[in-house]
């Protein structure tokens, strides 16, 4: 992300919001990739969804201060660390604290999606989180996208499901209202309600919008296959069911626009990061994204 958060291109490298954490640390607590965990300290606590890296050492974890209130129901990791700042200059400390980490229990369960001015559509949403106990938005860009539109995610939970005046500003904030052009799917007594917003163009169907909200987390095939930008083949209905999955690949240097497909094309054909850097421009310009190949290149040559 950028400092401002307001690039969707700048997002590839980390695009949602997260808790890093070594994939020993959370076998041994019983936690797993994508689970939403709680992280309390003596000075607050929030709520993230967990990430695992052996980027972290054993015994730490790591979550970015870029990912505040603009994008989270929380004021982000800031909440749990010191507030301490230099007395003379104001520069703040660096940010560490002791935490405790346990899964958070929830059973309702939002996901949903809005193609459009992803800026617009964050600013609509934003001051809907802080009522769920937990709600994270992400900008994802559309690579297909001519006119600069861009994607909102809103992954949200909490303890009882919201209320429908709390439902009806985000169906109106993310234009996803059932009608014509948005099916919906409900099932009352399961908790479930399903929409998919569609756009046409030369009579192909593109999905333009989602909403998945159920007493788990659902609805990731569905985004995948709308973040990839294809045209939809099939009736429309199919949307709510089993989703034929569209493999994502996303962008793994920014600067250089290198895709994870291309990296490990090459990583199979023998290149290390030296090569990977002489052949594709990767890594060559920030390097913010050296750690991510060097992570491929010992996946797929051991793979
Ligand atoms: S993201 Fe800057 S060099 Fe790859």
């Amino acid at each position: 992300m950028s400092r401002t958060g307001r690039v969707p291109e700048l997002f590839a490298h980390s695009p949602e919001p997260g808790l890093l954490m070594h994939p020993d640390d959370a076998a041994r607590r019983g936690l797993k990739a994508g689970e939403l965990v709680r992280v309390s300290s003596k000075r607050g606590e929030l709520v993230l969804p967990l990430e695992l890296s052996d980027e972290v050492g054993s015994g730490t974890v790591f979550a970015a201060m870029h990912w505040s209130g603009q994008y989270l129901s929380s004021g982000g990791i800031n909440e749990v660390s010191q507030p301490a700042v230099d007395a003379r200059s104001r520069q703040p400390e660096l940010k560490h604290a002791a935490v405790r980490v346990e899964k958070a229990e929830f059973s309702w369960h939002l996901l949903a999606a809005r193609h459009g001015d992803a800026l617009a559509l964050r600013a609509a949403v934003q001051p809907l989180l802080k009522d769920c106990g937990y709600a994270g938005l992400s900008l994802q860009a559309d690579p297909h996208a001519g006119d600069g539109g861009a994607w909102l995610v809103l992954r949200a939970a909490a303890a009882t499901p919201m209320p429908a005046d709390w439902l009806a500003a985000l169906d109106a904030a993310l234009s996803l209202a059932a009608g014509p052009d948005t099916l919906e799917y409900r099932d009352a007594r399961r908790g479930l309600l399903k929409r998919v917003a569609w756009r046409s163009e030369e009579s192909t169907n593109f999905v333009d919008g989602l909403l998945w909200i159920d007493t788990q987390p659902g609805g990731e095939p569905l985004l995948r296959t709308a973040l990839a930008g294809g045209a939809w083949r099939g009736p429309r209905l199919a949307a709510f069911s089993a989703v034929a999955e569209v493999a994502r690949d996303p962008v793994v240097c920014v600067c250089r626009q290198v895709t994870e497909s291309a990296i490990r094309a090459e990583v199979r054909a023998g290149a290390d990061v030296p090569v990977l850097k002489q052949r594709l421009g990767c890594g060559t310009v920030c390097g913010s994204c050296v750690p991510q190949l060097t992570r491929l290149a010992r996946e797929v040559a051991s793979a």
